[in-house]
């Protein structure tokens, strides 16, 4: 499976520093031979806030295979929902990747299991992928709540998984969330035992034809220094990064571990 690099870059950025970054990446991964294999190497992902979209970042991303997300898409296409974004529209200005279940967006936002279900199921109607996050606090982990919390985050996602299974890519990134902006990542066996479980509860749910194939990605404070060990884990396909993913620099070193 090819391994997916994907940055969170949060609130951060003007859209000159943005041009700049993306350029000053294009001209880093131009140097890596072989990396966008179909069946090898990795993929770039930079989720990013919906007013860096203008056409020419969008043309020169695409151009340098660099795909740019939205961080948040809402559960209906139009309406009255102030602030949210339609997902019919990400889709028809050219954004193909959508992250959902930030913990940020349930902690600061009132996303909950359900709402964060309901996302998923219409940003897979229109073929947009998906990576969505889920993991548990600190406390939960502490109370041995991990895999209740996991399951019940996943539980209300599953029938759209199966039914738009197919027609674009779902990717779950495992994001503890003591992990998460603090400089404590979960060693290599943590996540490890996190998504061993997460891969096996999705085999129980909906079988091994989908749940083998389902993309898992690990975020919490992912930099170039542990990115290597965490990519070379099995389980592992991929990473989702915020802190690090703010130098073009960083981020790509972190890319260039999977090669
Ligand atoms: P971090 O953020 O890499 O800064 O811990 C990860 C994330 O929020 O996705």
């Amino acid at each position: 499976m090819k391994k997916i690099i994907a940055g969170n870059w949060k609130m951060n950025f003007s859209p000159q520093e943005a041009k700049q970054y993306v350029e000053d990446m294009s001209a880093m991964i131009k140097n890596v031979p072989n990396h966008f294999t179909d069946s090898a190497g990795a993929m770039l992902i930079l989720f990013t806030p919906p007013y860096l979209w203008d056409s020419n970042l969008l043309e020169h991303s695409k151009q340098n295979k660099i795909y740019l997300g939205s961080q948040n898409a809402h559960w209906q296409d139009r309406g009255a929902f102030t602030g949210e974004l339609s997902p019919q529209v990400l889709k028809q200005i050219g954004l193909e990747w959508i992250l959902l279940g930030h913990s940020e967006r349930r902690q600061w936002f009132g996303e909950t299991n359900e709402t964060a279900a309901q996302r998923l199921d219409r940003c897979l109607s229109h073929q947009l992928n998906v990576v969505f996050c889920i993991g548990e606090t600190l406390a939960q982990r502490e109370n041995n709540e991990m895999h209740e919390v996991l399951t019940q985050q996943l539980k209300p996602c599953l029938p759209s998984i199966e039914k738009y299974w197919g027609q674009s890519t779902f990717a779950i990134a495992y994001e503890p969330v003591w992990a998460i902006g603090t400089g404590k990542t979960a060693t290599p066996i943590e996540a490890m035992e996190a998504h061993t479980f997460i891969r096996s509860f999705l085999t129980t749910s909906i079988g091994a034809g989908i749940a083998t194939r389902i993309p898992l990605l690990y975020g919490g404070s992912v930099t170039p220094d542990n990115a290597r060990s965490l990519l070379h884990q099995p389980e592992i396909d991929g990473v989702l990064v915020g802190g690090a993913s703010l130098k073009a620099q960083s981020f790509f070193d972190i890319f260039h571990s999977v090669l």
